[in-house]
């Protein structure tokens, strides 16, 4: 693994040892260029002034150009050299170089001039002819150096590549400061995931900033929450399904222990006894029937959605709970519009209705009502299930949906309930896009509304 830090100061370096070098060459090739062009003009008029000065001697000699040099000011110049048409020396001030080349090239009519900067001095040469009433007559040749401006450029240089050097040590440390309070704080955050992925749900990070890290954990921390909560409703769950299946088993065991230990039994008590098996068997039945309805919701695996008529499985649903209806004196009223065609499944619908219009009989009073409503509300379907029942307190409805939840537990069990029917029809509402509230209805009893986007026509092909 290459870690981020080695990449990061890779890169920095990279990009330093490139500023630095540029910064250390760049400058001095361009003074060193200035330098070689002011030479050139400064030696190539001075060349010409000597030469123009020469040309004025009727024949070259030494004497001749000595009395010119002496009157003409020549102090700067380390050499002067003057030739004959021949190349031979008429006069030389003295020096070492080799001015043959030159001299040669100036022979033949051209003005020469060479300069170059080594050994912290600029070496300059010029070479220039002389022409003479008769043409040709001779070649001056000059030479300088100059340490004093090499030296300038020399001491600059030393001084950029003192101060780059501390800035780029000073960048380099910086960089690794940074690099390690930020990769701190990444790993800080490896930690923490390593803690909740060991199960330390409760686990959470200290977020520190408001960048993008600070960021980055704070949706950690979200995410760590949801499992926290997931966790926790998983547990509830299992604690109370077990819960709810140990009971009914509990006393099925109870009734058959006091059949087979009571040998003399009348016919009309096992009877007795053996309904009551049969009955709380048949609760156990249903709550698992119930808990294989959650799970298939629960799985998201969305089951093809067709276009149901509501009316259609309102009607169904009614006419399914008539006889509960009659047994306890709940009458049945319904409003239901046509055409409230919704994109959903026939069975999770009929859960839907059935549950809330069960829910509305059973915790009814006699001689109370249930009115179910079917209209078309702008784009939505709205299903209104109102009772005259008992209610359910404020405190209660925000719990009223979850698994197992039961206001008044004696009533609903004595009423076969599970307390599983809202948390289907809520999951089902949820999976086909709808949503559900609860509220209370006047002057008593409850009111749940369910609202589903209504079917287009696209969807249902008409
Ligand atoms: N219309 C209603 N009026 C008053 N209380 C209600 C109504 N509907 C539901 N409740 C309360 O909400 C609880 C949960 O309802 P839910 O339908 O989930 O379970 P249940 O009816 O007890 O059992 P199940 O529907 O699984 O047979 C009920 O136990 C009851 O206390
Ligand atoms: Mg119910």
């Amino acid at each position: 693994m290459h870690s981020i830090r080695a990449q990061f100061f890779g890169f920095i370096t990279a990009l330093l040892l490139i500023l630095l070098i540029l910064l250390n060459t760049y400058p001095l090739i361009s003074s060193r260029d200035l330098v070689f062009e002011e030479k050139k003009r400064s030696l190539s008029s001075q060349a010409a002034v000597i030469a123009s000065s020469l040309s004025g001697l009727e024949t070259l000699s030494r004497p001749g150009i000595e009395e010119v040099l002496r009157i003409l000011d020549v102090s700067g110049l380390e050499r002067i050299l003057v030739t004959d048409t021949q190349g031979r020396s008429l006069y030389d001030s003295g020096g070492s170089q080799s001015a043959e080349g030159d001299v040669a090239e100036a022979l033949s009519g051209k003005i020469v001039f060479r300069s170059r900067f080594a050994d912290a001095a600029f070496a300059s040469a010029c070479a220039m002819p002389i022409s003479g009433q008769g043409g040709l007559a001779g070649v001056v040749y000059l030479y300088e150096t100059d340490t004093e401006r090499a030296g300038l450029i020399l001491d600059v240089q030393n001084r950029i590549m003192i101060v780059s050097l501390v800035i780029a040590g000073l960048s380099l440390a910086i960089v690794l400061l940074f690099s390690e309070v930020l990769l701190h704080r990444v790993r800080e955050l490896v930690r923490s995931m390593r803690i909740v992925a060991g199960g330390d749900y409760d686990h959470r990070l200290a977020v520190r900033g408001q960048d993008e890290i600070a960021e980055l954990g704070e949706e950690f921390n979200q995410l760590t929450e949801r499992l926290d909560e997931n966790e926790r409703q998983r547990r509830r769950f299992v604690s109370d399904a077990s819960h709810e299946l140990k009971t009914p088993l509990a006393s099925i065991r109870l009734l058959a222990d006091s059949v087979v230990q009571n040998e003399n039994v009348d016919v009309g008590t096992m009877r007795e006894f053996m309904t009551d098996i049969g009955s709380e068997a048949e609760r156990l039945q249903r709550t698992t029937e119930k808990l294989l309805d959650l799970s298939r919701l629960d799985d998201d695996v969305q089951v093809a959605s067709e276009p149901v008529d509501l009316r259609q499985a309102a009607v169904d649903a009614l006419t399914m709970l008539r006889p509960l209806a009659e047994e306890k004196h709940v009458s049945l009223h319904s409003e239901l519009d046509d055409g409230c065609v919704i994109m959903a499944n026939n069975d999770d619908v009929f859960h839907i209705l059935f549950n809330l219009l069960e829910n509305a009989v059973k915790y009814n009073v006699p001689d109370g009502s249930v009115r179910l409503l079917l209209r078309e509300v702008g784009d939505s379907v709205e299903l209104t299930v109102e009772d005259t029942g008992i209610g359910i307190p404020e405190e209660d409805r925000l719990n009223i949906f979850s698994r197992f939840y039961r206001v008044d537990k004696a009533r609903s069990r004595e009423a076969g309930g599970s307390g599983l029917g809202l948390s289907i029809v809520h999951d089902a509402v949820l999976a086909h896009g709808g949503s559900i509230t609860v509220g209370a209805n006047k002057p008593r009893g409850s009111r749940f509304v369910v609202s589903f986007p209504r079917a287009t026509s696209e969807e249902t092909g008409i």
